[in-house]
């Protein structure tokens, strides 16, 4: 697969599970004969691939409402006013506040988008995490340094022709025409992205919705046996590519590997 140079584009805004920053170089010719659609992400998680290729249209979704709530104040150019410090003693606090936002139906309000930011970039790996009441229970992240963005006001022009939803996948209203990048979470044992997980039947789900698209569609997950099968049974051209991850249980340093399956390209 030919690898594109990359132009200089704006870095996603967040630190987000299963960044797809290192595929960009190879999406960018699949979608290149292709960038006078829209760009739909229906699991867009941190916005690495469309802000990687920068299209003018772009329907980006994903079902975490935090996030989704952040990148709509970005489209209002968002300014953080917050005290911003790698402090554990704030931290704690930010946090408290903002579980305080949430149980009183204000998760939707410019001061939970600016503690999101500020829990994003303190917590332990930029991890979203919720406890069984709903409330976000990420430890301090224990970084040597960190760098807080105020002023968000560059990504407000990128922003402001893209469309933005908080649907499950199977209710994202796709055109016909629609050039689909679809990154799930993986199929993995675990897999905790969102409050309610992501189980086989949804990923199942995911994959016949995929399939019933008329547009170009691009699918990438973890090259499991069974994402294979159920790619390949539904027609997808399927390739693999060398995550810059490793596969840590094993230890051999052997890169982990993905699938990207594609459909009407
Ligand atoms: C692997 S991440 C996407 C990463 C993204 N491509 C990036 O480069 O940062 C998967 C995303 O799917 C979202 N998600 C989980 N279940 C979903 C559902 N049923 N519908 C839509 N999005 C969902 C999660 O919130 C998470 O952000």
């Amino acid at each position: 697969m030919t690898l594109a140079a990359q132009p200089a584009t704006l870095r996603p805004p967040l630190k987000w599970a299963g960044g797809k920053r290192w595929q960009v170089p190879y999406l960018r010719p699949l979608w290149e004969s292709h960038a006078g659609r829209r760009l739909v992400e229906p699991f867009c998680g941190g916005l690495a691939v469309t802000l990687g290729l920068s299209p003018g249209r772009a329907l980006l979704n994903d079902a975490n409402p935090h996030l989704i709530n952040f990148y709509r104040w970005l489209q209002k150019g968002l300014c953080v006013d917050l005290q911003m410090e790698n402090d554990e003693t704030l931290f704690y606090g930010h946090r408290e506040r903002f579980n305080r936002l949430l149980e009183s139906g204000k998760g939707e309000s410019q001061e939970a988008a600016a503690l999101f930011y500020y829990l994003n970039r303190t917590g332990f790996n930029g991890l979203c995490r919720f406890n069984r009441t709903g409330e976000f229970n990420v430890p301090f992240g224990r970084y040597a340094r960190i760098s807080y963005r105020q002023d968000f006001t560059r990504y407000r022009d990128i922003l402001a022709d893209w469309t933005i939803t908080n649907v499950d996948v199977e209710a994202v209203p796709l055109g016909g025409s629609d050039f689909v990048y679809a990154d799930p979470p993986y199929d993995v044992e675990f897999t905790q992205y969102a409050k309610d997980g992501f189980s086989w039947a949804d990923q199942e789900r995911t994959a016949v919705c995929l399939a019933k698209h008329r547009g170009p569609v691009v699918l990438v997950n973890q090259a499991t046996p069974r994402i294979q099968a159920l790619y390949q049974k539904l027609g997808f051209a399927v390739q693999f590519l060398d995550a810059p991850r490793r596969i840590s249980c094993t230890g051999d340093r052997t890169p982990a590997r993905e699938i990207m399956g594609t459909r009407n390209l």
